[in-house]
Formats: structure tokens, C-alpha cells, sequence
């Protein structure tokens, strides 16, 4: 696995931005790799590059019952001959048949392991991650969403990728914060960004402020979370958010996923409509996923 190429930037041609004379563009990161979302890809390759480094052929992770990012993990261990396990949230599944995202994960060689919820809030304690090390071998440990300091400083590359761009403004949905917070040390000094939480989650804005001084030893005060476009909180949806994505789709012919994107480019067209973005500025939403 390597990363050489940029994802496009593509101009949405759309009546909505035209009448608020924006350029809107779309970062095609979800186009960057074909069993990667765009997100993972940039997060798991320098964790790979990272277990190579110390000498470790398996990485250990973890998510819930339909995480991207397990699914995501095990397509990038399988492409890079690394060995994957997958810590799954919930030991109830153990004895139920895979759902889809699983069954893949396992089909690609993940090892699944079911973990009680009890013990799943306690997961990256030491008692915890020695435990699941003695029982499936040294293995680099990556947090649920791949959002570690190599990851975050793998999502620099996409806001460096913008800088060179006309961009004022740079959005992205936010889940664990990670894309927002390396995409924010990337940008060019005069460049904004805004993270639209996929999720209610107060600590969000500190996490995300947290992972880039792990990452880069400080962190950029060109970014903010907008918390108020989650429609109910993580993996919700409502029918008006659903028609949107259905409208945009026949628009412009690109599924957005509900949990992320769709949320946040909402909340760009909400904002187009009530006059948020300055007439003659050029906003690039991010399709991480
Ligand atoms: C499509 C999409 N956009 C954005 C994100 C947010 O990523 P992060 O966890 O880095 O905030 C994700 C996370 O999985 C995603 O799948």
C-alpha cells in the first residue's frame, strides 16, 4: 500500500450555491481507494508503516457491530500482508450469525473477538490491552477510528492537498475528531475549517484539540465543531435528512453516507441558504468516507 496520488476536487455545479454565488467544491477522498474509505486510507497507511517499523506483523483494533473502521482495517492488513484482529464491541454477537460489514471484515482475514460491554469501556487500559496481547500476540494497537498520532498526521496530507486550492472554508464531518484535526495543521494559514459532529458527544472539540498536540505538539486555533447537525446523535437519521441525501443523489449522481456526509452537507446547503458564506468565496466540503 502507498499513497501517491491526491484525491480530486471537484466543482458541484448546483443552483443553491450559484444563488448564494459560492463555488462549491467536493474533495473526493471517498474516491481514493476501492475497499478503503478515504479517511481510514489516509489513518491506516501510516499505521502500517508504523507496525513494519517496530517489527509487528499483526494490527489490533477496535469498533462496533458495523464499523467502517474494522471493515476498513481488514482490507488494508489484507493488501499489506498484515495480520488484523478486531476487538468488537458486544459479546452478546459472538453466538449470532455475522452482520455484512463483519462477515466481511472476517472474509478478509480479520480475527474477530467479541468484548463484554463492561470491559469494552476499560479497552485501552493497560490491564485490558495486555490481556488481549497475550492472547493474540504483539500486535500495534490502533484506537477505534484509526484517529492515533499516525493518523492524524496521515490527514494532514488531505489539508495540504487543499492549501493550494482557492478553499476559504474547509468542511468535514466529524466522528472521533482525527480527519478534522490533521486536515485543520494542513491547511494554508489564511484557510478555515468546520467539523460537523456526526455524533452528540461533549468532549468532542478537546478531543480533537488533544489529537493534534499528540500528533504535532500543538494545537491550530483554525477550526471548530458545529454540534448541531447530528440529527439524533451517531448512526440516526431522520426522513428530512434521508430526502436529502435522495435529492442530491438524483442531483448529482453521488451517494453520500447518511452517518457522516450527509449531516454535514446539510448543514452547508442550510447554510447557503441563509446567506452564511461570504458571496464570491470558494467552500470545499470533504467526502471522507
Ligand atoms: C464518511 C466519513 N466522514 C467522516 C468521518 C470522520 O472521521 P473522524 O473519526 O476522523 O472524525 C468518518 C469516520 O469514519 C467517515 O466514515
Amino acid at each position: 500500500m502507498s499513497q501517491d496520488a491526491a484525491s480530486p476536487l471537484q466543482l458541484l455545479v448546483d443552483e443553491r450555491a450559484a444563488a448564494a454565488g459560492v463555488r462549491l467544491l467536493l474533495k473526493r477522498d471517498d474516491l481514493l481507494h476501492p475497499t478503503v474509505p478515504g479517511n481510514k486510507w489516509r489513518k491506516l497507511l501510516p499505521n502500517v508503516a508504523e507496525a513494519r517499523a517496530r517489527g509487528l506483523d499483526t494490527v489490533l483494533t477496535f469498533g462496533g457491530a458495523y464499523s467502517n473502521h474494522l471493515r476498513a482495517t481488514a482490507a488494508a492488513g489484507r493488501e499489506s500482508g498484515l495480520r488484523t484482529v478486531g476487538v468488537v464491541r458486544g459479546d452478546e454477537l459472538a453466538d449470532r450469525p455475522l452482520n455484512p460489514s463483519l462477515a466481511q471484515a472476517a472474509a478478509w482475514g480479520m480475527r474477530l473477538d467479541f468484548m463484554d460491554r463492561a470491559t469494552w469501556r476499560r479497552r485501552m487500559s493497560a490491564e485490558v490491552l495486555a490481556k488481549l496481547l497475550a492472547e493474540h500476540g504483539p500486535a500495534l494497537v490502533v484506537p477505534e477510528g484509526g484517529s492515533n498520532a499516525a493518523g492524524v498526521r496521515g490527514c494532514r496530507a488531505l489539508g495540504r492537498e487543499l492549501a493550494e486550492s482557492d478553499a476559504e472554508l474547509v468542511v468535514v464531518s466529524v466522528g472521533t475528531g482525527g480527519t478534522l484535526a490533521g486536515l485543520a495543521a494542513g491547511l494554508a494559514p489564511h484557510q478555515r475549517a468546520v467539523g460537523y459532529a456526526a455524533l452528540g458527544h461533549a468532549p468532542l472539540a478537546d478531543e480533537t484539540a488533544a489529537l493534534q498536540v499528540e500528533a504535532f505538539g500543538r494545537r491550530t486555533r483554525n477550526w471548530r465543531i458545529d454540534t448541531g447537525h447530528t440529527f439524533g446523535g451517531y448512526g440516526r437519521t431522520t426522513p428530512e435528512l434521508r430526502g436529502f441525501a435522495e435529492d442530491f443523489r438524483a442531483r448529482h449522481g453521488i451517494s453520500l453516507d447518511l452517518g457522516y456526509e450527509a449531516k454535514a452537507l446539510h448543514a452547508v446547503f442550510a447554510g447557503l441558504d441563509g446567506g452564511a458564506y461570504r458571496r464570491g468565496s470558494a467552500v470545499v466540503v470533504v467526502l471522507a468516507g
